[in-house]
């Protein structure tokens, strides 16, 4: 590790300017009067997933009074379900009430983070992407708000390099591109497909929409649909159980339009101007618009706790992906995760969940603010109780499906995603109970009893 002498230093350091960032600088300062952080994110702006989905059509689809902070309720939201924008400008109007701005540096990537115990602090070791330097900041408290929904699948198919036309992901869209009078594909059969099709069908001269569900096989024919829901349930995976994902009914409409076609044949090949499928098609090309979802990769960056144990060996020996309550780990001190393993729920608003863990954080590391002591870690013994009653309710539920999930791991078979309990245990949990559960530093104040009376003595 190079240069230390320069290395920056705040009391807590946030990785992530998205909704589960803001939350944590905002009770940081509301609760603990903590003005004392810094947030570094690697977009070019803040806001995370409102930031990054400008895609048309981007909305959120849980009514927005519940996808609002507690303490910040926007009475300025036009309908029930706002468009992107809405949620971006909220985000910021947030941002600026809190002072939390001016804390936020962007265009800056975590790379990783070593724990020293000779200092009780964390080295955070992060990259400048505007001159692609490397630098180090010290930190007591290190919060990883990375988000999961944040690095776009890759897209490998054959001759992708070749194409003339755009290629854009979702979660990556040029706002200055136009599909007036193009023949647009769309790869994927996702939320981000499903909202993008009905705003673009207009513009577009025709739109193809490619889906992939090995699961249901159809023959391979590029239809027309008539019996539209029987289609969709039978091919988008979830819609029966999620029907909310089309409760404008938008999409399923969208699908009889004359220029929107709905296939399952498997792209094999991309050449300048067009694809080609598995069953010898060639569709004309002018954008291929990616709605292919997220790599969840989120826990790659190198975390070495106590001892040099990375993050991964950690869970190696602990036999799976997890954390306790999903936002701490025992061997690494002084680190918390906002949306952690197992904090994913299914029909409820994010924000909620993020309250919350924000909420036990904010508890958890107050004697570490206050300088009341120089670490918290959570016991060995109580991680494993959680995960092991964590484990034995998923086991009972319809999350514990052996035909495969991208949550599930493949080495240990756990699904590491999913919060398996309602969300009334979900707030008793993180607000009740829990100081059993660490253990504090205390050696320093031991130091001060001990030696301070002796320096009075002396004297
Ligand atoms: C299109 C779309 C629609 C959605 N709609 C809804 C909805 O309607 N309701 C709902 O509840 N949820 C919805 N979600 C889920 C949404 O992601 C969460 O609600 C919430 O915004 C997550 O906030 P976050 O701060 O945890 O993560 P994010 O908003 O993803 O923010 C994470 C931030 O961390 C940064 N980051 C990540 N890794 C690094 C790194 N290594 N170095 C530096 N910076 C890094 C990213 O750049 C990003 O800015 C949606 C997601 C998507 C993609
Ligand atoms: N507010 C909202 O309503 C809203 C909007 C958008 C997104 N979201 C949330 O954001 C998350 C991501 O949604 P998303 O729609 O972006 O992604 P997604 O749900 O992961 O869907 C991605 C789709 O792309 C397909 N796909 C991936 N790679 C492919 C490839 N190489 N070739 C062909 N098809 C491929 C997948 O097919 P397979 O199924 O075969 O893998 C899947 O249909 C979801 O959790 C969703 O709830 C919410
Ligand atoms: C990254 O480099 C740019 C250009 O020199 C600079 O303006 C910016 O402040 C740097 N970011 C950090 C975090 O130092
Ligand atoms: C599902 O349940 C079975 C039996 O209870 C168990 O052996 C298996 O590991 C579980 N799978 C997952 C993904 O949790």
């Amino acid at each position: 590790m190079a240069s230390f002498e320069k290395m920056s230093s705040s009391k807590v350091l946030i990785i992530g300017a998205g909704f589960s960032g803001l939350a944590t600088a905002c009770q940081l300062r509301r609760e603990l009067n903590c003005d004392d952080y810094i947030i570094y994110d690697r977009s070019s702006a803040p806001g995370g997933t409102w930031w990054a989905n400008r895609y048309p059509g981007c909305a959120v689809d849980i009514p927005a009074v519940f996808y609002s902070l507690s303490f910040a309720p926007n009475p300025d939201f036009s309908k029930v379900y706002p468009p992107q924008a809405e949620i971006l400008e909220y985000f910021n109007k947030v941002a600026d009430k809190y002072d939390v701005s001016r804390h936020i540096v962007q265009n800056t990537e975590w790379e990783g983070a070593y724990w020293q115990d000779l200092t009780s602090s964390w080295v955070v070791k992060l990259k400048n992407l505007t001159t692609g330097q490397t630098f180090y900041h010290d930190c007591k408290i290190l919060i990883s708000a990375v988000g999961a929904l944040v690095n776009p699948n890759r897209f490998g198919v054959p001759g992708v390099e070749d194409f003339k036309g755009d290629i854009v992901h979702t979660a990556a869209w040029k706002e200055d591109m136009s599909l007036h009078q193009k023949d647009a594909i769309v790869v994927g059969n996702g939320c981000s497909a499903a909202q993008l099709i009905p705003a673009i069908a207009k513009e577009a001269r025709s739109i193809t929409q490619f889906i992939r569900t090995p699961q249901f096989y159809l023959q391979n024919e590029n239809r027309q649909i008539d019996d539209n829901w029987k289609f969709v349930f039978r091919y988008v995976p979830g819609a029966l159980r999620l029907r909310r994902i089309f409760d404008n009914n938008k999409y399923i409409s969208c699908l009889q339009a004359s220029n929107v076609h709905l296939t399952d044949d498997p792209i094999v090949e991309i050449s300048t101007h067009s694809i080609f499928t598995k069953s010898g098609q060639e569709y004309p090309a002018d954008a291929i618009l990616l709605a292919t979802g997220f790599a969840l990769t989120q826990y790659d960056v190198e975390l070495v706790g106590r001892n040099g144990q990375t993050r991964n060996e950690h869970w190696d020996n602990f036999g799976y992906k997890e954390a306790y309550k999903s936002t701490a780990m025992s061997g690494f001190p002084n680190f918390f995760y906002v949306l952690g393993p197992n904090s994913g729920k299914g029909h409820t608003s994010t924000i909620y969940s993020i309250e919350n863990y924000v909420n036990l954080i904010m508890k958890v590391i107050a004697p570490v603010i206050q300088d009341r002591c120089s670490f918290v870690e959570v016991k060995p013994e109580s991680e494993k109780d959680y995960n092991v009653n964590l484990h034995e309710e998923i086991a009972m539920t319809i999350f514990n499906n052996s035909c495969g999930s991208y949550f599930i791991d493949y080495k240990t078979k756990k699904n590491w995603f999913i919060y398996p309990w309602n969300s009334f245990v979900m707030w008793y949990s993180t607000h009740w109970g829990n100081l059993d559960d660490w253990t504090y530093d205390v050696r320093w104040l031991m130091k001060l009893l001990v030696d301070e009376p002796k320096r009075l003595t002396h004297e």
